[in-house]
């Protein structure tokens, strides 16, 4: 069995969407700690109703990055577990703490990196004029919203749209890939090789959705 812990700051619809797939795919892992940097962050009392413990680490409370990467770190390692999933985590980590987790730690990121790290990816999509907008999930490494991609989702961007609605249609996405990617993990069924993963099982590492919708005629 992998444990799993899911570091979140809002309001946890990934999380949840791990928690419900590791249960329904009945996966070889259990998500045994959900730990959140904001005390009112809604995942909270969203995994509460799942049965998973959950943990505050208010990153307020602390003088410095380090400082509040430590107590972080301690309060994970206390569940001793073999993954952890940043899930809407709003905090740069230091690279002492990536380091910590390297090779153990996914991320999901609201674009196709390597474009539009940062936040505001919506709006930057929108502003860059991109027809397409998607979602990553990746391995962590030092670098912000870097590492190995695991597998990507792209969505159509649409006449009419703003960041609130692009982000809706891509939030949809995250929640098919980020369980695929973690499921894969936990079973084995991913390779790395220099910086490039491999699903070892010819698994689609990517998904489109609605692309072929014809724009609507005027
Ligand atoms: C997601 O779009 C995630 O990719 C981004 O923040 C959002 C968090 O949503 N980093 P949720 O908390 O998982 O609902």
């Amino acid at each position: 069995m992998k444990r799993i812990v899911v570091l979140i700051s809002g309001q946890g619809s990934n999380m949840e969407a791990l928690v419900h797939a590791c249960r329904r795919e009945r996966w070889p892992a259990q998500v045994v700690a959900v730990v959140s940097n904001r005390p009112h962050a809604g995942g909270l009392a969203l995994a509460e109703g799942m049965k998973v413990p959950t943990v505050v680490v208010d990153h307020q409370q602390f003088a410095s990055r380090e400082a509040f990467d430590m107590a972080l770190a301690a309060a994970i390692d206390k569940y001793l577990p073999d993954l952890v999933l940043l899930a809407g985590f709003m905090r740069v980590l230091t690279p002492a703490f990536v380091q910590r987790y390297e090779g153990r730690m996914l991320n999901i990121h609201p674009s196709l990196l390597p474009a539009f790290p940062g936040l505001h990816t919506h709006r930057r999509a929108l502003e860059a004029g991109c027809k397409f907008a998607g979602a990553t999930v990746h391995g962590v490494s030092s670098e912000l919203d870097h590492g190995p991609i695991v597998i990507q989702a792209a969505v159509p961007v649409r006449p009419g749209d703003d960041a609130a609605t692009l982000g809706a249609r891509v939030l949809e996405v995250e929640h098919l890939i980020y369980p695929r990617a973690v499921q894969w993990w936990v079973r084995g069924r991913l390779r790395v090789d220099h910086g490039v993963v491999t699903q070892l099982d010819g698994e689609a590492q990517w998904l489109v959705r609605d692309s072929v919708r014809p724009a609507t005629p005027t």
